[in-house]
């Protein structure tokens, strides 16, 4: 289901934005003039990507700095620093991303 979230001007380049569908937190960011949507929970913990960075098509986790591709969702990178962790804590799954687009001065997102 499609649903209008905001108008293109509530969604500058360069931004972010954290709103609720059906009960879900979804960020949605317009990076060098791309928009991107993803659930707001991080997939290794769960903590809130709307207090990490988003580098062009990246977003690194505010909370253990974990690197994720906008594009596919992927785990890209972990840093050095956690090397000494077990195994298990560094597993990751991968950013959950929702279809997003633009028309006519509004932004939509399926689910
Ligand atoms: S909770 Fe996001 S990197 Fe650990």
């Amino acid at each position: 289901m499609e649903y209008k979230v905001c108008n293109s001007k509530d969604l500058p380049n360069n931004s972010m934005k954290v709103i609720s569908i059906q009960g879900s937190k979804i960020l949605m960011c317009r990076s060098n003039n791309r928009l991107f949507a993803l659930d707001n929970s991080c997939p290794h913990r769960g903590a809130s990507l709307s207090k990490g960075e988003i580098k062009e098509t990246k977003i690194i986790c505010y909370m253990h700095d974990f690197e994720y591709d906008l594009i596919s969702g992927k785990l890209l990178h972990i840093p050095s620093k956690w090397n000494d962790q077990n195994p298990n804590w560094t597993k990751s799954g991968n950013l959950l991303l929702f279809p997003i687009s633009e028309k006519n001065g509004e932004i939509y997102i399926r689910l």
